[in-house]
């Protein structure tokens, strides 16, 4: 029998109301949260990383910036970055951080279900962190998004994996002592806030099936060659790292 870890009991509570904070509210606490380090966003921040290509002079937008922390990863790296974001005190406060590359980040208040702001064509790739979920209209963004891209554009994400940052989840110990998550209702895509008093997500957020983000991409053209592989996908692609487990 293994032995017992500390619980890790805890509930991701969905209320329906909308009399919690809206981003803006609590960019101030956001960016302080950010600022003093935190490990799910820096987990976040190296997942991107890893995923997007040698950005060295390419032009990247980076969609619901936020207080910039991807953008000044990607300006860091290279890139002309464009960051937007739908909350002006985000944007005040990712200006706040200045522009680690040579190139100034560019920062925009847009709303990303249009990016009415950027033409086509403009970029090529564009980075998500932590923004799909908060997006009211995915269809809208994967639109936008892919029409302000060049041909052969790449976007790369990072969402709260849906599967267990669900609505309700509760998080408790399991039946042989490792950290477990029951989630119920799965399939009931729908707007949530998490009531927990510092809980990121009291801002709201949309639970939508991991298959919704997959085939919102599809649709839009993403990762699509021949018509048919459009409507039946033939391969599953994954990239893993090797795991040293020291001691055994
Ligand atoms: C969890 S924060 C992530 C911010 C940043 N990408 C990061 O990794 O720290 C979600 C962000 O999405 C933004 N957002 C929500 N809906 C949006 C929309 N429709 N258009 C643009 N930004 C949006 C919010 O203002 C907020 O800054």
């Amino acid at each position: 029998m293994p032995p017992r870890r500390p619980s890790v009991g805890g509930r991701l509570t969905a209320i329906a109301s909308t009399d919690q904070p809206p981003w803006s509210d609590i960019a101030a606490w956001y960016d302080d949260l950010l600022v003093a380090g935190s490990g799910p966003h820096a987990t976040a921040l190296e997942c991107l990383g890893r995923l997007v290509p040698d950005v060295r002079e390419l032009d990247v937008v980076d969609v619901a910036c936020g207080q910039g922390l991807a953008a000044r990863l990607l300006a860091d790296r290279g890139a002309r970055v464009v960051a937007v974001d739908s909350s002006a005190a985000m944007i005040a406060h990712a200006r706040q951080h200045g522009s680690p590359g040579e190139t100034p980040i560019e920062y925009v208040v847009d709303d990303a279900e249009a990016l009415t702001q950027l033409d086509d064509a403009r970029f090529d790739g564009a980075t998500c962190q932590l923004g799909l979920m908060d997006i009211a209209n995915l269809d809208g963004a994967r639109r936008a998004i892919a029409r302000v891209l060049r041909p052969a554009g790449w976007l790369a994400f990072v969402i709260a994996h849906p599967c267990f940052l669900a609505p309700d989840a509760q998080f408790a110990d399991g039946p042989d002592g490792r950290p477990a998550v029951t989630v119920t209702d799965y399939f009931h895509e729908r707007f949530w806030r998490s009531t927990k008093p510092q809980g990121v997500r009291r801002a709201g957020n949309h639970h939508r099936m991991l298959s919704t983000y997959l085939n919102a991409l599809t649709t839009a053209g993403f990762a699509t060659q021949l018509p048919l592989y459009a409507a039946v996908p033939i391969f599953f692609a994954a990239r893993a790292a090797a795991r040293h487990v020291v001691g055994t």
